[in-house]
């Protein structure tokens, strides 16, 4: 009688598990779709003329947050980092454009030099 007693009790907890189990189980579906935010870097760069030939040119391969995170740089310096995307990285920048561009950014984030 005593063995039979604890059969059942044996029993019942395993079934009690086992509904746990599937409970659980079912809250935490193994394939839903999460969603995350990712955050939004806001930056603009300074007016200016030929800003949009910066703007244009300038974005194809990174950011052009690569722009105001220099320090301030000389002209020839500018003209160095520009010819640098051309020349080193393959930047399909027209020469006429690269000037243009190495004024802005003397001009925009330069030391005055
Ligand atoms: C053909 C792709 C390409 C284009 C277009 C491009 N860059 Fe780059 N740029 C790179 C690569 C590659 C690096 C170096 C790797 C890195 O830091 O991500 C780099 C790095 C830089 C850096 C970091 C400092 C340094 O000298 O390495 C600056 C500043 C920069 N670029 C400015 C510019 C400006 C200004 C323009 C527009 C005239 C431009 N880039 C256009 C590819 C490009």
């Amino acid at each position: 009688m005593k063995k039979i007693f604890t059969l059942v009790i044996m029993l019942e907890l395993s079934l009690a598990i086992a509904a746990g189990l599937a409970r659980t189980l079912q809250a935490q579906p193994k394939d839903t779709v999460k969603s995350i935010e990712l955050p939004v870097m806001a930056f603009d760069l300074a007016d200016g003329p030929n800003r949009d030939k910066a703007a244009g040119f300038c974005a194809v391969c990174h950011g052009v947050e690569y722009i105001p995170m220099q320090p301030k740089l000389s002209k020839a310096q500018w003209s160095a980092t520009v010819m640098k995307m051309v020349k080193t990285f393959g930047a399909p920048i027209p020469q006429e454009d690269a000037d243009r561009i190495i004024e802005y950014l003397s001009d925009s984030y330069g030391t005055g030099k």
